[in-house]
């Protein structure tokens, strides 16, 4: 068996920002072993790493091997700060007015992708499987194919699919449907997603849907399948139950949001919906607190300087209100805080709050999930717009974020449920958030993946296709 080679912008460094991404493969690669690349901007080196030439650098002291190919700052910024940030993800995020397409963006998107498949095909073994993950890396299969490489190539998409309707925004939109169709597997978090990527590759007459659910391409083959991501349960429980963190004080109903600072997270409407309730429940004021956790993100990208102000004074305009003397109604922190801590306060605060706009899973839903005491649990409340609403959404309390005054009810509803119906709602989510964990998750993929390479590798075997793998495993 072939080593796992995982592919995603951020290398693990143990000491990155709480992206999901990161947190939900450093399990798998513990247990299998393998490799990690991923990039890196020249300007901001990265502590302890050793130059191995050809700029690359590696890092010891993870239970897997990791390296990082390192981009002129320039080029990265039109990478990442460009194409992935402004153009893709509000793409994908149904955000279209905010897309921001520059010809140098997409020619440097394609150009890290291309290095980085010229530095990986010298690391890659032929029995490795790679796994590629997020939309940053979107044609780093067409470039290791380019480069020669015959391994099978997964992919997997943490954020949502763009839509049919959307998808004619990004210039170019058959690239999106080429560039995956030189993967032998992707994943998508929900079945909402493969139904909207089969749309899209629908509106191309190239494509031929086949019986056993994969498409034709050309003279290529994908299978496209929904893999929702999971947490690590036990181990986020346990730190919810050692951490010190305390919501205070303890008389005071408590609120709990925790997101990067988005504009996909819906924050806005949440803090709309938070001053609503407050407005028409006097007896809430006093009573209630929202504790509103918002990490700064992407800052150098318009749209995230421009969400940041609108939350601040929407915060201020519901504090300067309801504030009194010993009364903060929202407790606004534009910081993350360690993941520990984080666990400590979910576990506390009697209703979670995730109500995004888009979200590919969301993995703060689970979290909240598994760190509540299941004798005397909060209460989720969820929009029908984060992936974990398709595993989550039959018992947590629903709510819609483009209509405050609905939410309003929600969370009236959520601080105001007798326990008996708290537990009956908890107890089948913590069920699902157990069984469909990270391990899970990442194992149905590499299974998947790798019933691929097995399948490539008997078509090789009886010479089915003379022009070798790189056809073989994809037709
Ligand atoms: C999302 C993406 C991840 C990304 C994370 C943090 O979860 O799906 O790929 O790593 O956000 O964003 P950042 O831009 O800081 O890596």
């Amino acid at each position: 068996m072939g080593r796992l080679v995982i592919v995603s912008n951020r290398i693990p460094l143990g000491s990155n920002p709480s992206g999901g991404l990161v947190v939900a493969l450093e399990d798998a690669m513990a247990r299998r072993g393998g490799l990690w690349v991923g990039v890196q901007p020249e300007g901001e080196p990265i502590d302890g790493a050793t130059d191995a030439g050809e700029g690359v650098i590696t890092l010891d002291g993870a239970p897997f091997d990791r390296a990082a190919v390192c981009m002129p700052d320039r080029l990265y910024d039109d990478y990442y700060l460009g194409y992935a940030n402004s153009v893709l993800w509000p793409l994908c995020h149904g955000r279209t007015e905010l897309i921001d397409q520059q010809p140098r963006y997409r020619k440097a998107y394609e150009e890290v992708n291309r290095r980085l498949a010229r530095s990986l095909a010298k690391m890659v073994e032929p029995d490795d499987l790679i796994w590629v993950h997020d939309y940053h890396h979107l044609p780093l299969a067409a470039a290791l194919r380019a480069e020669g490489l015959q391994n099978a190539i997964g992919f997997f998409l943490h954020i949502p699919f763009p839509t049919a309707s959307n998808v004619f925004a990004l210039t170019g939109a058959r690239d999106l449907v080429d560039w995956l169709s030189d993967y032998d597997l992707v994943g998508l978090q929900t079945r909402r997603d493969v139904a909207s990527a089969m749309d899209v590759f629908r509106q191309f007459p190239e494509s031929q849907f086949l019986m056993d659910g994969s498409i034709r391409f050309g003279s290529r083959m994908v299978e496209i399948k929904s893999f929702p991501i999971g947490i690590e349960v036990a181990g986020f429980r346990e730190m919810a139950q050692r951490s010190e963190a305390r919501l205070a004080p303890r008389s005071r109903k408590w609120i709990i949001g925790a997101e990067r600072l988005d504009y996909s997270k819906g924050l806005p409407h949440r803090l709309r919906a938070f001053g609503k309730l407050l407005e028409q429940e006097a007896d809430l004021r006093g009573a209630v607190s929202l504790l509103q956790i918002a990490s700064p993100t992407r800052e150098d990208v318009t749209a995230y300087r421009e969400i940041r102000e609108e939350l601040e004074q929407l915060s201020g305009a519901v504090n300067g209100r309801y504030s009194d003397i010993n009364y903060t109604p929202i407790q606004y922190l534009n910081r993350g805080i360690p993941r520990d801590q984080l666990a400590g306060l979910f576990a506390q605060a009697d209703v979670g709050l995730v109500t995004p706009l888009a979200d590919g899973m969301n993995l703060v839903a689970k979290e909240y999930v598994a760190a509540q005491d299941p004798d005397d649990p909060g209460v989720l409340v969820l929009s029908s717009f984060a992936g974990a609403f398709e595993q989550l959404g039959e018992t947590a309390l629903i709510a819609n974020p483009y209509d405050p005054a609905q939410m309003a009810r929600v969370i009236a509803e959520a601080l105001l449920m007798p326990r008996e119906e708290r537990i009956a709602r908890h107890r089948p989510m913590l069920a699902r958030v157990e069984e469909e964990d990270v391990a899970w998750w990442s194992s149905s993929f590499i299974e998947a993946l790798e019933a691929k390479r097995l399948g490539g590798d008997f078509l090789d075997l009886l010479g089915a296709l003379p022009e070798g793998r790189a056809a073989s495993a994809s037709a």
